[in-house]
């Protein structure tokens, strides 16, 4: 490897939006002074854990602190994934955010450290500052001989100007090719990027807005450049060491980051790459970004990648560490210890605690409602009222769930707006934990593989001593 490649590219993939758990999340909804606010941003309640977490954030952005971590401990359904979504959406695009959750590590096609040290290098970004030749100017003719009898390729010039001055450039096929893809018609003020040929429309120059009619709304105005056709530009962009990596492991390519397939990737390249982001550093050309990486369900952890995360985190380019847990005291995964959160005593003495509490039930309700707007569904007061009810005595996630099933229902009887009757419908429909466990508890012996008797000898029914 010669030299180390970066592909800026890579990161203007689009995603499609659907409506997910979490899509309703939009940020931690803090104020200045980082208080939660009742209800912003798709968040609500749970003001304490929301605004511990901001303090996080906050440390996060100063960029000062390397290997902190952070637990968010709590019931299931508090909000624990919620608030570091929340996170996420308030560090904005160029700070890192890499998710995993625990069990993703046992994946056959690469060993446990390794998944671990790709999550790690996903949340650290390197920002690249690049100084770039471009020519900028304004159109003013372009002209394309017809190309000679037996001679495919063509050939043209290309005339740009300024405020001070004009050039006449030769055009090659590649150069014609990229002008009529952008469609560049004289008028347009244009940047050829000189390393790449790239060329990108800015606008239309303002002196061409009178004799020019046939331009949509969307059409930009620009001023004609000033000084000099040829410039230097500084472009900064923010890629991952984990992108740096994939791009430079030979067996796979850049291709491997749309496909997720990345495999493992070699000790060496790594090495080779921290090298020369440390030489850029060295040399003002790159910063290091610390970011944030997410392990939900942190308890699914073995003690091997507990010790792994520990040493990890020592690193000074470490990122901030997020983890979140509904357990409460459980055998750590891999040894015959319990400790509390299945998490070692020595990372849990690392970790800043971050605990959730259940909502009340007007919190739920306020839930419920930006749940209902995010999937477009009208309900009327009532069958609110009754879903948070719902909600309060089963659980936030079973309540939210009915919501879709209710519209669906509601659909089926021609109605717009969901009412107490949908909700009772699909209560009966689908049952709850509680309801299910209570069904299991009555009819276990007609299941398969029941062991229940065993595991609870207290059940009267299956106690031989009693008959
Ligand atoms: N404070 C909140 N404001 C808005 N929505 C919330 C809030 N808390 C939770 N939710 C929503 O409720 C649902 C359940 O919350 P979440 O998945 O975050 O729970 P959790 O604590 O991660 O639970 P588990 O321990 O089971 O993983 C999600 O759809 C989440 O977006
Ligand atoms: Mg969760």
């Amino acid at each position: 490897m010669a030299d180390v490649r970066v592909q800026a590219e890579v990161r203007d993939l689009t995603r499609i939006e659907r409506i997910g758990a979490h899509s309703h999340i939009r940020g931690l909804g803090l104020d200045d002074a980082l208080e939660a606010r009742k209800v912003s941003q798709g968040m609500v309640g749970q003001n304490r854990a929301r605004k511990a977490a901001g303090v996080i954030l906050q440390m996060i952005k100063e960029g000062k602190i390397a290997g902190r971590a952070v637990l968010l401990a709590g019931q299931p359904g508090t909000g624990k994934t919620a608030i570091a979504m929340g996170m996420a959406k308030a560090l904005g695009e160029e700070t890192p955010f890499a998710m995993m959750a625990s069990s993703e590590i046992f994946s056959l096609e690469m060993s446990k450290t390794e998944a671990l040290t790709q999550a790690f290098r996903k949340a650290i970004g390197v920002r690249i500052k690049e100084e770039t030749e471009i020519i900028e100017g304004e159109v003013v003719e372009i002209e394309i001989d017809r190309p000679e009898a037996g001679n495919v390729s063509k050939t043209g010039k290309l005339t740009l100007k300024t405020t001070e001055m004009e050039t006449i450039y030769d055009l090659g096929q590649k150069m014609i090719e990229s002008l009529l893809k952008e469609k560049v018609s004289a008028g347009d003020v244009i940047t050829i990027d000189k390393a790449s040929g790239r060329i990108s429309r800015l606008g239309r120059s303002f002196t061409r807005s009178r004799d020019y009619d046939a331009m949509g709304p969307q059409t930009r105005f620009v001023q004609c450049p000033e000084g000099e056709l040829q410039k230097r530009k500084e472009v900064v962009h923010v890629v991952t060491l984990h992108e740096i990596d994939v791009i430079n492991s030979r067996t796979q390519g850049f291709l491997a980051l749309f496909s997720g397939d990345t495999g493992e990737i070699r000790h060496e390249v790594r090495e080779q790459i921290d090298l020369k982001v440390a030489e850029w550093r060295e040399e003002g050309k790159a910063e290091i970004v610390p970011g944030v990486l997410f392990i939900d369900e942190v308890h699914m952890l073995d003690i091997e990648c507990f010790s792994f995360l520990n040493r990890a985190l020592e690193n000074d380019m470490a990122p901030v560490l997020v983890v979140a847990t509904n357990r409460g005291i459980t055998k750590i995964r891999g040894t015959q210890y319990k400790s509390p959160h299945g998490i070692p005593i020595d990372l849990l003495d690392r970790l800043l605690i971050i605990s959730t509490e259940p909502y009340s039930e007007k919190e739920i309700r306020l839930i419920l409602d930006i749940r209902c707007e995010e999937e477009d569904v009208e309900m009327t007061d009532d069958a609110k009222e009754l879903l948070t009810k719902i909600g309060f005595e089963t659980s936030l996630r079973y309540a939210i769930q009915l919501i879709t099933a209710a519209s669906i229902v509601c659909m089926k009887r021609k109605a717009t707006e969901v009412d107490i009757e949908d909700i009772g419908k699909v209560y009966s429909m689908f049952v709850d934990v509680k309801r299910s466990t209570q069904f299991m508890m009555e009819y276990q012996e007609q299941y398969m593989y029941n062991e229940v008797p065993e595991a609870v000898p207290a059940a009267p029914a299956s106690d031989p001593m009693e008959s």
